[in-house]
C-alpha cells in the first residue's frame, strides 16, 4: 500500500490527475474507473485544466463508473450520469461511445446490472480505479454488510449514505433507496486501486478501513488486501495515521 499524504486538497487534487494523466500517456487505450460524490470533483477539475492546456487526451480510452442510483431519469439533476457529464465528459473529448454507466432507469435493475457487469468484464481490466469512501467505510455503494458482492448488483442504501448524500436533493425523501453498483469483486479486479480521502470527517474511516480488521462489515478494509493500493489524503484525513 502506497500512503501519500498531501498538505492541502488542491495538491491532492493534482497528485490524483497527475496519475490518470501519466497512465493517459503511457496507456491511452486504458480503461479507467470513476467515482463520483465531492471528493474526486477537484480531480476532475485538474483534468479538465490539463485538457484545455493540451497537457492529455482522451481519445481512446474507455471509462467506468462505479456506480448509478435507481428511479432517477439519466438525465436528473442528480444523477451520477449528470454529474459526470458536468464534472468531465462535457468539458473534455470523451465521447457517450467511451464512457459507460449503469442505467438506473432500466426497467429491470437486476438486468441492468448483469449487462453492466458483462461489458466491465468483456473490457478486460480496469487499469486505474479511482474511490472514495463513505463514512460508514462503503466504496461505490457496497455497503457495511455480513456478506458482500462480488459482481455488479443491485443495492438498498444504507439510511446514513442516503442522509450523507442528501445534500444535493431536495429532501431526504427524494434521495433514491436503492442504486447499481460494482461489486466488490469488479473493484479488487482492478490493475491499480487509488483510493483518494480529504476532510478530517473521513480520518476515522479511513484509518479504521486501512489499519483495522479486513471486514465485510466495513467494505474499504478490503482494499487492504489489494496488491497495487494507492492511498491519497489531505493532512485532515491522515490525522490518525500520525
Ligand atoms: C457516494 C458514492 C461513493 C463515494 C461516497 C463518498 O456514496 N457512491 O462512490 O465514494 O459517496 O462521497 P464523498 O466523496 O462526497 O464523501
Amino acid at each position: 500500500m502506497n500512503r501519500l499524504i498531501f498538505q492541502s486538497n488542491e495538491e491532492l487534487n493534482k497528485a490524483g490527475a497527475g496519475l490518470i494523466i501519466s497512465l493517459l500517456h503511457t496507456k491511452p487505450n486504458a480503461v479507467l474507473g470513476l467515482a463520483t460524490g465531492r471528493t474526486p470533483t477537484g480531480i476532475y477539475a485538474e483534468l479538465v485544466k490539463a485538457y484545455r492546456r493540451d497537457a492529455v487526451r482522451f481519445d481512446h480510452c474507455r471509462t467506468f463508473n462505479l456506480d448509478e442510483y435507481i428511479g432517477l431519469p439519466r438525465e436528473h439533476s442528480e444523477s451520477f450520469f449528470t454529474y459526470m457529464e458536468k464534472h468531465l465528459f462535457s468539458q473534455v473529448n470523451l465521447s457517450s461511445s467511451q464512457t459507460h454507466l449503469p442505467d438506473g432507469s432500466a426497467a429491470d435493475p437486476h438486468a441492468e446490472a448483469a449487462r453492466y457487469d458483462a461489458l466491465l468484464n468483456s473490457v478486460g481490466q480496469i487499469d486505474l480505479q479511482i474511490l472514495g469512501i463513505g463514512h460508514n467505510g462503503h466504496i461505490g455503494f457496497n455497503e457495511p454488510s455480513g456478506a458482500l458482492t462480488s459482481a455488479t448488483h443491485v443495492v438498498e442504501l444504507d439510511e446514513r449514505t442516503r442522509q450523507a448524500n442528501a445534500r444535493s436533493f431536495s429532501s431526504i425523501d427524494d434521495v433514491p433507496t436503492q442504486a447499481i453498483t460494482m461489486g466488490i469483486g469488479s473493484i479488487m479486479k482492478a490493475k491499480t486501486v487509488l483510493l483518494v480521502v480529504s476532510g478530517e470527517d473521513k480520518a476515522e474511516i479511513v484509518h479504521r478501513s486501512l489499519t483495522g480488521p479486513i471486514t465485510t462489515q466495513c467494505p474499504a478494509s478490503l482494499l487492504q488486501t489489494h496488491p497495487s493500493l494507492i492511498v491519497m489524503m489531505d493532512t485532515a484525513a491522515a490525522k490518525l495515521f500520525r
